[in-house]
């Protein structure tokens, strides 16, 4: 049988997550990491790597020719290498939020349509077993009919995070389009549609330009309520990359921050420990609760998604986080900031 070519893969962008990025594609078989860019010259990751290194993304695809590349600079910049990719006809997997402005959102829908490129937004946790099993006792009902849910999201991000001068400021920083994306993201994967959101933020412990911790209501389209409670500046357990231990380079503890509540039983993620009543037993408040706690084998979501990219690139999948897809949450993140500025609930259903 003749052995499927390696994707030949680039990365824009050789920071954070970039560097990963280019590390995982180099370690993972299936594809080929043929060179990285960045405008800044003291990033040059790619020596490490042996693949060749440009200070810009034309002039890396002009000369290495990808099939696909990722798209991990900051916010402000996706639409721009979007659009040149999509003219040169290169896959992109693009690093979440899509973009900084549901224009620019538009602009990377129109280009890959009109020049038949394919868009898979890095919403990576969305292929993280423990959110897909999270989806699917919601969307079972064995919970009943969902109520509510409540999130957690609340670390201290060091001191050197916030040297990037981007994250520190509009259009692109800011934990609510950086970090709670994800959140966001994942409540609409295991929840359903985000109907109206309503925001309070604060910037009193950093002093930044940016929201340290914000307090977020939400309510969906079937009818449940959400919570969001979120802070980067306050050392605590109860965040997703804390609990889950997704991500090695976070400290990691055995706690619950997502809470899903049913109208039968309660989930708390990620430790699934599912509280329902005994089956045909009493229920109500005087009766006890049966815990019982379902087992995931854990897996990395990165590789999953670099997984499916690949087989997106090589036209046997389409993505299953698309451009549109990804604009709909940013929609949420931005209707978050804009209900912070008018202090007043904003509704989803226009977008
Ligand atoms: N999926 C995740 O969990 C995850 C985690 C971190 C960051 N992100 C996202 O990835 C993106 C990058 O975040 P980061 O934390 O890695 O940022 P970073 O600041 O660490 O790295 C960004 C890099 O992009 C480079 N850059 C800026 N403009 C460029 C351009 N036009 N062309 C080429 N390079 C350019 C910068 O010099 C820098 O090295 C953001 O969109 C962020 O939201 C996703």
């Amino acid at each position: 049988m003749a052995e499927t070519k390696p994707v030949r893969l680039a990365v824009a962008g050789a920071g954070l997550i970039g560097s990963k990025h280019a590390r995982l594609i180099a370690t993972l078989s299936g594809c080929h990491l043929v060179g990285i860019a960045d405008v800044d010259a003291s990033r040059d990751a790619a020596g490490q790597l042996g693949v060749p290194f440009y200070l810009d993304v034309e002039t890396l695809i002009e000369r290495e020719s990808p099939d696909g590349l990722i798209v991990a600079t900051p916010n402000g910049t996706h639409a721009l290498i979007a659009e040149l990719c999509a003219k040169r006809s290169v896959h992109v997997l693009i690093e979440k939020p899509i973009a900084a402005s549901l224009h620019e959102a538009d602009q990377i829908v129109d280009a890959a349509e009109r020049n038949q490129v394919q868009v898979l937004v890095g919403h990576h946790r969305r292929y993280n077993p423990l959110v897909q099993e999270t989806r699917s006792i919601v969307q079972s009902g064995e919970l009943g009919r969902l109520v509510a849910v409540s999130m957690m999201w609340a670390l201290l991000k060091p001191a050197e995070y916030y040297e990037a001068e981007w994250r520190c400021r509009r259009p692109d920083g800011g934990p609510a389009l950086i970090n709670l994306i994800h959140e966001f993201d994942s409540l609409r994967f295991i929840c359903g549609e985000i109907r109206e959101v309503y925001a309070q933020s604060s910037c009193a412990t950093r002093k930044l330009g940016v929201e340290d911790s914000l307090s977020i209501a939400l309510s969906f389209a079937n009818g449940a309520l959400g919570s969001i409670v979120a802070s980067d500046a306050t050392p605590s357990p109860w965040s997703y990359e804390a609990a889950t231990g997704e991500n090695p380079h976070y400290f990691h503890a055995e706690e619950n921050c997502y809470y899903f509540l049913g109208s039968l039983g309660s989930l708390a993620f990620p430790r699934m420990e599912m509280w329902r009543y005994a089956n045909n037993g009493p229920s109500g408040w005087q009766h006890p609760l049966e815990k019982s706690r379902c087992e995931i084998t854990k897996s990395d979501p990165l590789v999953a998604q670099l997984q499916h990219f690949c087989r997106v690139v090589r036209g046997e999948e389409l993505p299953l986080i698309d451009a549109r897809e990804g604009r709909r949450s940013l929609a949420v993140a931005l209707a978050v900031l804009e209900s912070i500025e008018r202090q007043q609930p904003v509704p989803l259903s226009s977008v």
